[in-house]
């Protein structure tokens, strides 16, 4: 059978941990080679986890708020594996704080600078290499958080929205170009994103759970599996869409 991915290039953001880490996992596993970037030195060690050979997966230190970093990325991808397939900009942090909290207004400059300006800065640099390729995929992760607000995290959600927009607008803009742009919102997932603290607490499968259909936290695995279909040319047709990984979840307001 041919590997749904076979000799596909990618460049994953975020891929040192969490969702990103296991979408290079299954884009490896589904015949990719992957430029994982992220911001901490520690990734690189996951991707020599991944792939010991560092054939496939190649290690590049990128802080998506900087926009000549996300531009290397993808340029280590033309050199080292000669062209890109599919982008996948999915760094991300968390930062909370109700508006009129102190720090409201650090937090949105953040999550501003790495949740939506680093996903643009993903985009366009895809699209620089896409374009003249006439193909490419560029899959953004945003968040159920962009269709419901989570109490506590109004610049999150907000940020999140903006994905979505942006990721709209890229397939109304690009779809001639044959570039395909879809948005992936993951509902409450187990990764690195929650404090080291709860990250392995059964409290979080009680508070999440509660609010899911499927009464369970999402695996990553789970995640990756909905960025391998979109990528695929199973999804030839999928374009624009927002794709919900979430366990059925709706946010409960007290
Ligand atoms: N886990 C969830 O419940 C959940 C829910 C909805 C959306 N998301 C989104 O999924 C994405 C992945 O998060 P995760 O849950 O896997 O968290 P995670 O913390 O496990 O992974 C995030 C990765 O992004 C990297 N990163 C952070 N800032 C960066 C920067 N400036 N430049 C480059 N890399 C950076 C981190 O080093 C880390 O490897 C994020 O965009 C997050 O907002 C997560």
């Amino acid at each position: 059978m041919t590997a749904p991915l076979g000799g596909q290039v990618a460049v994953v953001t975020g891929g040192g941990s969490g969702i990103g880490r296991a979408v290079v996992e299954r884009f490896v596993a589904d015949g990719a080679s992957v430029v994982l970037a992220d911001v901490t030195e520690a990734a690189a060690e996951v991707a020599a986890q991944i792939d010991p050979t560092g054939r496939t997966v190649v290690f590049q230190r990128t802080d998506v708020s900087r926009a000549e970093q996300v531009t290397e990325a993808f340029a280590v991808a033309m050199t080292r594996f000669g062209r890109c397939d599919i982008a996948v900009n999915n760094a991300g942090i968390v930062a909370g704080g109700e508006m009129h909290e102190d720090g409201a207004d650090e937090a949105l400059e953040r999550l501003w600078q790495v949740c939506v300006a680093g996903v643009w800065y993903g985009c366009r640099s895809a699209l620089a290499v896409m374009r003249p390729q006439k193909r490419g995929v560029i899959l953004n992760t945003a968040s159920t958080a962009a269709l419901w607000p989570t109490p506590g995290f109004p610049a999150y959600g907000m940020a999140k929205a903006a994905v979505v927009h942006l990721t709209r607008s890229l397939a109304i803009g690009y779809g001639r170009d044959g570039i395909r742009a879809n948005a992936v919102l993951p509902g409450p997932t187990r990764t690195g994103i929650f404090p080291d603290d709860i990250a392995g607490d059964d409290s979080l499968d009680q508070h999440y759970g509660s609010r899911m259909s499927l009464g369970r936290m999402i695996d990553p695995a789970e995640t990756a599996a909905a960025f391998a279909y979109l990528a695929s040319d199973s999804a030839r047709s999928v374009t624009g869409t927002v794709l919900q990984v979430d366990g059925g979840y709706r946010p409960i307001y007290t």
